[in-house]
């Protein structure tokens, strides 16, 4: 027997429950871990609420871990017993002592990383490798827009687009978020509590706006960013903390200055073996090279993750959460 957090029902953090619970033997290509360290994200949230619909009920919860490898299926070669590892997608049930998932999913963790920083960075330091890397392949002097930029993903981002030479513009919601942003390299920042994002961004572009916006706030921010893309830029929309940006007129992309628009995911860019070692092969050496530091805001006992999900949704974390089994 093992401990996890599942659900049987959709609702608020409340559904959240931390139960003894069997789990299975890993089938041929899968290998079982475990967790040493677990990583919160929002998408927990989206799953636990229903926005993103998990394959059944009742459900495991969580995608991103890192462990050590207590079993292997008869399949698996590229792991054994003992091997230290970590994972940011694949299926629901991170938030477990021990976690079964397929081995195509894994990454071997370099022995300077610990666990907690691989739980840490594993997921949001992946999508930003991706979101600054690939969906826009940034070269450096650029000024761009990220959104949340104090949050999990957003701190990276702001390391990120420091050490190549990209000026990030970060929106946060309180003086002591901008000051974590700007601590973690954000070039500037908007507190839209009391600014106005886009007036503010063609201030500090010399009216020219952004090539690229980044979004994961979603709902509450879509038309903002639209406004602060220059013509032709584009506009990754990758979350949905605020709510599901819906009814989207694509019309509002030509009024706006024929603009591109992206929905892209971790899931759909990591999606192989060496695509995913790939990536996490230039997040490591950048953690390596310290261009890249893992802050790890928030540590909870497993059995609380309905604790670290409330105060993740209510914005009172900046940084990354983990959760210790
Ligand atoms: N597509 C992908 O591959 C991918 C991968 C990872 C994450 N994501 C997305 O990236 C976003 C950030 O994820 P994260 O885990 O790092 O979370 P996070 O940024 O640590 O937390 C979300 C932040 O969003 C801001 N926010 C603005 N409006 C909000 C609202 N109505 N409710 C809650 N928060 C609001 C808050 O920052 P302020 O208080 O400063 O506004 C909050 O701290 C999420 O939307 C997530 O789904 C997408």
């Amino acid at each position: 027997m093992a401990k996890r957090i599942q659900f049987s029902s959709h609702g608020g953090p409340e559904v959240l429950e931390y139960r003894d619970y069997q789990p299975a033997a890993p089938g041929a290509h899968e290998v079982r871990v475990q967790n040493q360290a677990i990583g919160l994200n929002f998408i927990d949230t989206y799953f636990r609420s229903g926005l993103y619909p998990p394959p059944a009920l009742p459900s495991g919860l969580g995608t991103e871990g890192a462990g050590i490898v207590e079993a292997v299926g008869a399949a698996v070669s590229q792991f054994q017993v003992g091997d230290r590892v970590a994972y940011a997608t694949g299926p629901l049930g991170a938030y477990s002592e021990l976690h079964v998932l397929p081995a195509s999913k894994l990454v071997k963790l370099p022995q300077a990383i610990s666990f907690e920083q691989a739980a840490a960075v594993m997921l949001k330091g992946l999508t930003v490798q991706y979101l600054l890397r690939q969906v826009y392949a940034l070269q450096g002097g650029e000024t761009i827009l990220f959104h949340a930029a104090a949050g999990g993903v957003g701190s990276f981002a702001c390391q990120w687009a420091k050490a190549l030479g990209v000026k990030l513009i970060g929106t946060v919601s309180s003086a002591e978020k901008a000051a974590h942003a700007t601590q973690q390299g954000a070039w500037a920042t908007i507190d839209y509590s009391h600014e106005d994002v886009v007036q503010r961004v063609l201030q500090l572009t010399d009216g020219n706006k952004c090539p690229v916006v980044y979004d994961g706030v979603g709902k509450d921010t879509w038309d903002t960013s639209l406004d602060c893309v220059a013509p032709r830029g584009l506009l990754v929309s990758f979350g949905n903390a605020s709510g599901a940006v819906t009814g989207v007129n694509l019309g509002i992309l030509a009024q706006k200055g024929s603009l591109f628009v992206t929905r892209p995911t971790l899931a759909g860019y990591a999606d192989t073996p060496a695509r995913l070692q790939s990536m996490a092969d230039e997040l490591f050496a950048m953690l390596a090279s310290g261009q890249l530091n893992v802050d790890i805001g928030n540590r909870y006992a497993l059995k609380d993750a309905a604790a670290a999900q409330t105060a993740l949704s209510a914005r009172q974390t900046t940084g990354s959460t983990i959760l210790l089994p």
